[in-house]
């Protein structure tokens, strides 16, 4: 294969905002080169959404974001919106629906989203090559960049990374975005995975083994962060959206609160249970909110195996505390195998919000989940990767 040695713009990563900021350059009329180790463009886009890509969020909002800089996303946020990317959605007649929460998916599969990148890609004149091993970068006297390749050098007045974070790493990740950054000065703020299941000490894992494949919808919380999802019980401990957001707020040592009741005041419902139905046990009255096998492991937890009529005060306060306000130290995650994204990655202090280019050197931009900003699960993540994209675009 032999690639353009001259373009006006590189960009390494031909992943959700890589392929948003080459359209949105193309459409400007600068030659656009996309170069990708992987064998196809858009891989985890591909993925995502269990294969109908969940590709933004009705609700989008800066609130949806972490990073060291909370301010950082917001410039991006407002100048391409979940609507401009729905214009371009619908502009190719790509039948979609609202899942929940806001969640816009796919009705056919994620490929469309995929297609409709390419096809403007495509129209817009950029070049994508996959396949490209990318050797040394070097900052040119003239303020250009010359990349190395498998293929060979190639030179761009200005050069974009978009290499995303080192979750799923069978997908092609690689610490790629973060060495160039460090090359030209750039911090980096620690990674970790996010959105990412727990696992959990042996001793609950025992409790739970029963529970593998059950689902329940709770409220999670985790340094002030709770979210109303389902919970998913899983062979290595939990999983389910509502455990996957509040991951992203998580540190090793650190527990969890899970309310397993959320549409009841508990207190009061045990009370009325216990005079409505004395002879009943905390299990069987527990199958009125709970799957059955969970309601079992919880009476057999709490150790309450007699009838209502003979719960004491002790007895209904740690029921009250165990099904409203239980407290689990997950031990770890499932890690960057398992996790949807990474959070942390090149520090934000040293990009400008409005261009995404770098502080310390002309000509360098940074979009996407190399990025120090990470979204909510829901669409969020795409949405930061077609917004940061597009800026992008607009300048380089
Ligand atoms: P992305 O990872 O998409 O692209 C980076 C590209 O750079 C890849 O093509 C990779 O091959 C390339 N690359 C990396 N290193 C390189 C190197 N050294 N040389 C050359 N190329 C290199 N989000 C959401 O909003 N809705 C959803 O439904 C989902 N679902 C989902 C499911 C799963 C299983 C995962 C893992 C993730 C999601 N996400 C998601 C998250 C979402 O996929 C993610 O945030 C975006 O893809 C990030 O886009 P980027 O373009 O920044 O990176």
């Amino acid at each position: 294969m032999s690639l353009p040695p001259q373009s006006d713009v590189v960009i390494i990563g031909a992943g959700a905002a890589g392929l948003m900021c080459a359209l949105t350059a193309g459409q400007r009329g600068r030659r656009v080169l996309v170069l990708d180790h992987g064998k196809r463009p858009g891989r985890k886009i591909l993925l995502s959404g269990g294969g109908r890509c969940n590709y933004t969020n009705m609700y989008a909002e800066p609130a949806n974001y972490l990073s060291s800089n909370k301010h950082y996303c917001k410039s991006a946020l407002s100048r391409f919106t979940q609507w401009d990317f729905q214009a371009m959605v619908d502009k190719h007649g790509i039948a979609w629906h609202e899942k929940t929460l806001g969640q816009l998916f796919c009705d056919n599969t994620a490929k469309d989203i995929v297609d409709m990148l390419l096809a403007e890609c495509d129209q817009a004149g950029v070049t994508i090559c996959n396949r490209v091993e990318i050797g040394e970068i070097e900052a040119l006297e003239s303020g250009s960049y010359q990349i190395q390749t498998s293929e060979g050098a190639v030179t761009a007045e200005s050069l974009v990374v978009a290499t995303g974070g080192l979750s799923f790493p069978t997908m092609g990740s690689t610490d790629f975005g973060y060495r160039v950054a460090k090359q030209f000065g750039h911090n980096i703020v620690p990674s970790r995975p996010a959105l990412v299941p727990f696992t959990l000490p042996q001793e609950l894992m025992k409790r739970f083994a029963d529970l593998p494949g059950i689902s329940t919808e709770v409220i999670a919380s985790c340094n002030n962060a709770s979210f109303r999802e389902a919970l998913l019980f899983t062979h290595k401990g939990l999983s389910g959206p509502a455990i996957l957001q509040v991951s992203s707020y998580w540190q090793k040592g650190n527990e969890i609160t899970i309310n397993w009741l959320p549409d009841i005041d508990v207190e009061e419902w045990l009370k009325s249970q216990r005079d409505a139905r004395p002879k009943a046990s905390l299990a069987t009255l527990l199958t009125e909110h709970l799957p059955k096998r969970l309601a079992t492991v919880f009476a057999e937890w709490i150790g309450e195996k007699g009838e209502a009529c003979q719960w004491r005060r002790e007895s209904m306060d740690k029921m009250i505390s165990m099904l409203s306000d239980c407290r689990i130290t997950p031990n770890g995650t499932e890690g960057y195998k398992k996790a949807e994204v990474t959070m942390g990655g090149v520090n934000t202090d040293q990009l400008s919000s409005k261009t995404m280019g770098s502080r310390l050197q002309d000509n360098l931009y940074f979009i996407g989940e190399v990025v120090d900003v990470t979204g909510h699960l829901g669409g969020f993540n795409f949405q930061w990767a077609w917004a940061s994209g597009h800026c992008a675009g607009l300048f380089v």
